[in-house]
């Protein structure tokens, strides 16, 4: 089996933190989203990966995966999408690498709890032409949904409906034999001019083929969006534990804290779960929980909970909740009382009056 990973696409709901950077590799808990991802397809005996890149973030993509073997890859090809015309269109893209093979496809923007392990396993037993993973959301409006029949047996697909037959939406991990080529060669661009994965799967089934759907256990999410991210950011963080590698200096630390090499703890209160990354300042602060501090940040004076500062952070004096900042942001000057909530891209400054 081969892995065709999406990390082209828009972005456009995560700006303007994407104006700068590919979606893919905004860091959680200091690493790039992509890499659970392929971590997660090399654990499930994937070892040949096709990564779909954009041409406008598809060089900070292959810099920042390079061969691919320190997540256990063995062979990683970039295939360039010019434009983002669907996940179907993507996986199109990439069928001269799959060559043949059965695949999945797994969208660089998510993130699977339990990995991708249990259903490539499954997939390989009970050998169906298609298979999808389900997961009950409260907003199934924003996703590919799928309606099943008494049986559990999915009869319909359909994407991002304005009245949802169900509450079930399809989790970003796909597995396919090689009938799907067919499938994507029958189908046309939906309404918003997008070749659907989800009318892909609909073609499966209308064809007679067999669709086999599960329900994921553990969470997952799509980091899509700034509300998501975060809650991302929070799950992953939830099964932190500790790691002192910097000082730690009059502080009080509670929960899960980790502190990065060249990192200094100085006169403040940190409740974990909270990431401070390598060379690190923070100096009368209050952090957490839920907070990541990317490498190289300094933090004086500031409060910031459930938030995810990339690298390069300057913040004195400002109080953050649910705020997403990019790399080398400055928050200075006095700024009104009180916490806010921010989204800054890469290399902003905000002076407080
Ligand atoms: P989406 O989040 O559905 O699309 P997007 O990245 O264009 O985002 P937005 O709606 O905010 O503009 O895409 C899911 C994943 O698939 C994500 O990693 C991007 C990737 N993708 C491609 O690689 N090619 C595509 O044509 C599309 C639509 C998405």
């Amino acid at each position: 089996m081969r892995g065709v990973v999406l990390a082209g696409g828009a972005g456009s709901r995560l700006r303007p933190i994407t104006f700068s950077m590919s979606k893919q590799l905004v860091p959680v808990a200091n690493k790039p989203i992509l890499f659970y991802g392929l971590s997660d397809l090399a654990d499930a005996g994937i070892e040949e990966v096709g990564i779909i890149i954009s041409p406008e973030t598809g060089d900070e993509i292959r810099r920042a995966v390079g061969k691919g073997d320190r997540f256990g890859l063995k062979r990683v090809e970039f295939i360039v999408q010019d434009r983002p015309l669907g996940l179907a269109h993507a996986l199109n893209m990439a069928m001269p690498f799959v060559d043949g093979d059965d695949c999945l496809m797994y969208l660089g923007d998510n993130l699977i709890k339990r990995g991708v392990a249990d259903t490539v396993a499954d997939f390989k037993v009970h050998r169906p032409n298609a298979q999808i993973l389900l997961a009950e959301v409260p907003n199934p409006s924003e996703f590919g949904v799928a309606e099943l029949n008494q049986d559990g047996v999915v009869v319909r697909l359909v994407e991002k409906p304005k009245v949802p037959p169900s509450n079930l939406a399809l989790v970003g991990c796909y597995l396919f034999d090689a009938g799907v080529q067919k499938a994507i060669d029958s189908i046309k661009p939906s309404g918003r001019g997008e070749l659907e994965i989800t009318d892909a799967i609909q073609w499966l089934i209308d064809d007679g083929q067999e669709v086999r759907a599960s329900m994921i256990t553990g969470w997952w999410k799509d980091t899509g969006k700034k509300e998501d991210l975060l809650h991302a950011s929070e799950l992953v963080l939830s099964d932190l534990s500790e790691k002192i590698r910097g000082e730690v200096i009059d502080t009080e630390i509670r929960g899960a804290v980790t502190v990065g090499v060249g990192s200094r703890v100085v006169d403040s209160q940190i409740i974990g779960p909270v990431v401070i990354g390598d060379n690190v300042e923070i100096v009368r602060s209050k952090l957490g929980p839920n907070t990541t501090i990317g490498h190289g940040s300094h933090i004086h004076d500031a409060a910031i909970e459930d938030s995810l500062l990339m690298d390069g952070a300057e913040v004195s004096n400002w109080k953050l909740r649910f705020s997403l900042m990019g790399a080398n942001t400055r928050l200075t000057g006095t700024p009104a009382p009180g916490f806010v909530e921010l989204t800054v891209g890469e290399r902003s400054e905000i002076f407080g009056t």
